[in-house]
């Protein structure tokens, strides 16, 4: 059994053995010289000899160009003389390094002399084009290098797209120059409520962070040298409570109010949630057009998300500049008003070369733009999403029960990860209509890497086979075999993970009560759990 994660869509193992020595030498076609210098990195690492560039195919190692293969698709094949890969674009020729990487075992060896691979033969191409990771940045700030961890672990994983949740009520994440009160006011907050839903108890602990235009450029193009490309996503017209508490004349009511602590709309918060953008000023729109034209320089993407979600339409319907455009513009209700707001940012992003993405609440309008792609997240059926891709536009699925990833794995369970079919969530239409999932990694609970990691691994690893192999090919006991033999590469580069044992807990009782305490109270059960059967491990007790 090859032991690469994402499964190849077809391998064969052949006889004998390929081995790299620090006399192998490499060819490759100049289209694809990128991914060459990236294996010869790898090797290096491993090994500490660099492998010597030559100009004749005659080499050991070969990349070569074969122009039929999809786009991130490669071969690679083995025997006892060579390794071939061949790619139709950099891309492919990159995503075969990284199963020479797993293959080779480069991860995990200490300074071999050599490395060794079985003779094989691989063909491979991703099933999805769109094979995404959301991570949130706004509730806590992570910084720079917990983004840099992140990226590498998608590229070895095969993910292409970092959707980066940038902003919030709980927070401004993003310097925009001709707005800096989005910083000086909208990165920081007195004090955050840390332990979940229920319970209200805050830490005041003042917390603060924001990515420099210059650090987000440092960031974008090393992602994209990993053949991942970010999207940002500016939550609106809801999710914006730090933008409000920097310019409170975004709001219908110019409402003063301080960058929230507290996560959601309850009475107790009076509401703060409900506080959203009003959609009637057209200042608000020359608000976000400025956004866009300094985020656009910054993330060549040609996608844009503008969030949309959970945007309670309680202001509006008081507010005399949203019902006078509602009038004005002949709309039926403060839905249709959101369709409008939307229309109108979609245009927008369109001359900037953008397509935008939203949350599927927006297709509650019934005047979407044909070209907006939904990302379809909410827990409950939701018939707009199957109608929109029956109609044959394109949808991005982040269905909760599979892939919520801030939630405990006694809710979410690994296996239902990754037993992920579309057919399974009502989405039979055209396969080629979605474009690929994504994995969320929300953090109102989530401040420290060890819980970021915790969350997120092996979850990566199941997301990562959804987006990549063909549902046929996929099967979870062989999916937990090869990750038995992969988690080692987690523990040799010091990533926590969710132990084995507690992926997908049996015990309903057992889950059941994980899953109201961290409802009602308790975020942390099932983590403090798993760190004591992490422990237990470590010491063989
Ligand atoms: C979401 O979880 N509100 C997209
Ligand atoms: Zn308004």
């Amino acid at each position: 059994m090859l032991n690469i994660i994402p499964k190849p869509q077809y391998a064969e193992e052949r006889l004998g053995e390929f081995t790299v020595t620090r006399d192998t030498t490499v060819f490759a076609d100049p289209r694809l010289s990128y991914a060459r210098d990236r294996l010869i990195e790898e090797v290096e690492k491993a090994c500490g000899f660099r492998l010597q560039v030559v100009e004749t195919k005659q080499a050991a190692i070969r990349f070569l160009v074969d122009k039929h293969i999809p786009k991130e698709g490669y071969t690679m094949e083995a025997d006892t003389e060579r390794l071939t890969i061949t790619a139709s674009a950099v891309a492919g020729a990159f995503y075969a390094v990284q199963t020479f990487r797993l293959l080779t075992l480069t991860e995990l060896l200490d300074s071999p002399e050599m490395l060794s691979m079985h003779a094989l033969y691989i063909k491979d191409e991703p099933e999805y084009e769109y094979r995404g990771i959301l991570f949130d940045d706004a509730r806590y700030f992570h910084g720079p290098d917990t983004v840099k961890a992140l990226l590498d672990m998608m590229a070895f994983n095969k993910l292409n797209v970092l959707h980066w949740h940038l902003t919030d009520n709980e927070g401004w994440r993003i310097e925009i120059k001709k707005y800096p009160k989005l910083i000086d006011i909208g990165s920081r907050r007195r004090g955050s409520q840390h332990i979940a839903w229920g319970n209200r108890s805050i830490d005041w602990t003042e917390h603060e962070g924001f990515y420099t235009q210059k650090e987000i450029q440092e960031i974008v193009s090393y992602a994209a040298r990993m053949n991942i490309m970010v999207i940002p996503e500016i939550d609106m017209p809801a999710h914006m409570g730090a933008a409000i508490a920097a310019y409170p004349e975004l709001s219908c009511g110019d409402i003063h109010m301080e960058v929230p602590i507290i996560h959601g709309a309850t009475p107790e918060t009076n509401g703060i949630g409900d506080v959203i953008a009003c959609a009637g000023k057209e200042s608000t729109y020359k608000f976000i057009y400025d956004i866009i034209d300094e985020l656009s320089v910054l993330f060549p993407a040609p996608y844009f998300h503008i969030g949309g979600d959970e945007a309670p339409k309680k202001e509006w319907k008081k507010c005399p500049h949203c019902q006078a455009l509602i009038r004005e513009k002949g709309l039926k209700d403060e839905e249709e008003l959101q369709g409008y707001f939307n229309n109108k940012i979609a245009v927008y992003l369109e001359r900037k070369g953008k397509r935008m993405i939203g949350w599927n609440e927006i297709l509650k309008a019934r005047t979407l733009d044909n070209s907006v792609i939904a990302e379809y997240w909410t827990p409950q059926r939701d018939p707009n999403v199957e109608n929109y891709l029956m109609s044959g536009r394109n949808i991005i699925v982040a269905k909760h029960q599979a892939f919520y990833f801030d939630m405990p794995y006694a809710q979410n369970t690994l296996k239902r990860t990754y037993e992920f079919t579309p057919e399974k969530y009502g989405l039979n239409a055209d396969p080629e209509r979605i474009l690929g999932v994504e994995g969320t990694l929300w953090s109102e609970w989530i401040s420290t890497d060890e819980r970021i990691q915790y969350q997120l691994y092996p979850r990566m690893q199941a997301l990562s086979e959804v987006a990549w192999t063909k549902a046929e090919n996929r099967n979870y006991r062989d999916f937990r075999l090869r990750l038995k033999k992969y988690l080692p590469i987690l523990d040799k580069r010091n990533i926590g993970y969710c132990p084995p044992s507690m992926l997908d807990p049996k015990n309903p009782l057992k889950r059941a009560k994980i899953c109201r305490a961290f409802v009602k109270s308790n975020a942390h059960i099932e983590y403090n759990r798993a760190l004591v059967v992490q422990k237990r491990r470590r010491y063989k007790l």
